[in-house]
């Protein structure tokens, strides 16, 4: 997450995230599931602008296809989880460049909200601490306090709320395409199977070097669009690296290079399943 400060208004821009590994380890009484899973943010981002208003609090939004500026978006959502916690009758002004799209398992509308409620903490003063925000974060979803820990990448467990920064062993390039669909993350995680397994070695192989890919909702995303699948072909005429990210729709590959990833781009831009494909590489 990057912040520039002009003077009238914060500026940041929010990344998207992908999930490197996901494993369902528990069906929970509340209706979450008990996960583990490393997420890595990419420098593919949407910029949030945020300016003090005396009393309105109004979001616009640019470039979303479809994304709403109205109190179904977790941006309001956090400036009112603000509001109500600390009783600021103040408003703000706010101005959202949608680039990561909505319903792709990207994490765009989650980190949107995680930078909301860290800049309207500091321009509206009300100086909570990060324990506080994490607590208002953790209310309004799971994807939430990965990206509030601003960290590049990070083994997170619970419903996703419990955040252990890890280092990658060097930068990685990706190249991510999504499909003409969305996908809902409930729908996605009413059809999945739970596993039971702990990721045992994961720190101990990142250590070493070694990225292993592997997402447990991807078979149950599979199951609630079939068409799915012609993505997942088209990526395995690139690399043997290559799955799901989160709930999806989104797919990407991990590739060697830069280089790879742009010629990997090139190639899926032009195949009818692909809405839009990015080249990104992870923060280090
Ligand atoms: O928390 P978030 O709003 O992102 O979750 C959306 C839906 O995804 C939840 O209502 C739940 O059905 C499902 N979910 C889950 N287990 C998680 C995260 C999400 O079952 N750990």
């Amino acid at each position: 997450m990057l912040f520039q400060w002009s003077g009238r208004d914060w500026l940041v821009h929010s990344p998207a995230k992908l999930n490197l590994y996901l494993e369902i380890l528990d069906r929970r009484q509340d209706g979450y599931h008990e996960l583990e899973t490393c997420m890595v943010s990419v420098n593919l981002c949407d910029t949030l602008r945020f300016r003090s208003h005396p009393d309105r609090l109004t979001l616009q939004v640019i470039g979303g296809s479809g994304v709403p500026g109205d109190e179904t978006n977790l941006v309001i959502q956090a400036a009112a989880a603000l509001q109500k916690t600390t009783g600021f009758a103040g408003g703000a002004t706010i101005l959202l460049r949608k680039r990561v799209p909505a319903g792709a398992g990207l994490g765009g509308g989650s980190a949107n909200a995680a930078a909301a409620l860290l800049v309207l903490n500091r321009l509206w003063k009300l100086g909570l601490s990060h324990g506080e925000l994490a607590g208002i974060a953790a209310g309004l979803g799971s994807d939430l306090n990965f990206f509030l820990e601003s960290v590049p990448a990070a083994v997170c467990r619970g419903r996703g709320e419990q955040v252990q920064p890890v280092r990658l062993p060097r930068v990685c390039h990706f190249v991510i395409a999504w499909p003409h669909f969305q996908l809902s993350t409930g729908d996605v995680f009413a059809r999945c199977q739970v596993s039971h397994r702990a990721i045992t070695d994961f720190d101990a192989r990142l250590a070493n070097g070694q990225i292993r890919l592997h997402n447990r909702l991807q078979s149950a995303a599979l199951r609630v669009r079939p068409e799915l699948a012609h993505l997942a072909t088209e990526f395995s005429a690139i690399t043997s690296q290559h799955q799901m990210t989160g709930s999806g729709s989104a797919w990407f590959g991990l590739m060697p290079h830069r280089r790879a990833a742009r010629r990997a781009a090139r190639w899926l831009a032009g195949r009818q399943c692909v809405r839009d494909v990015r080249v990104a590489a992870s923060s280090y």
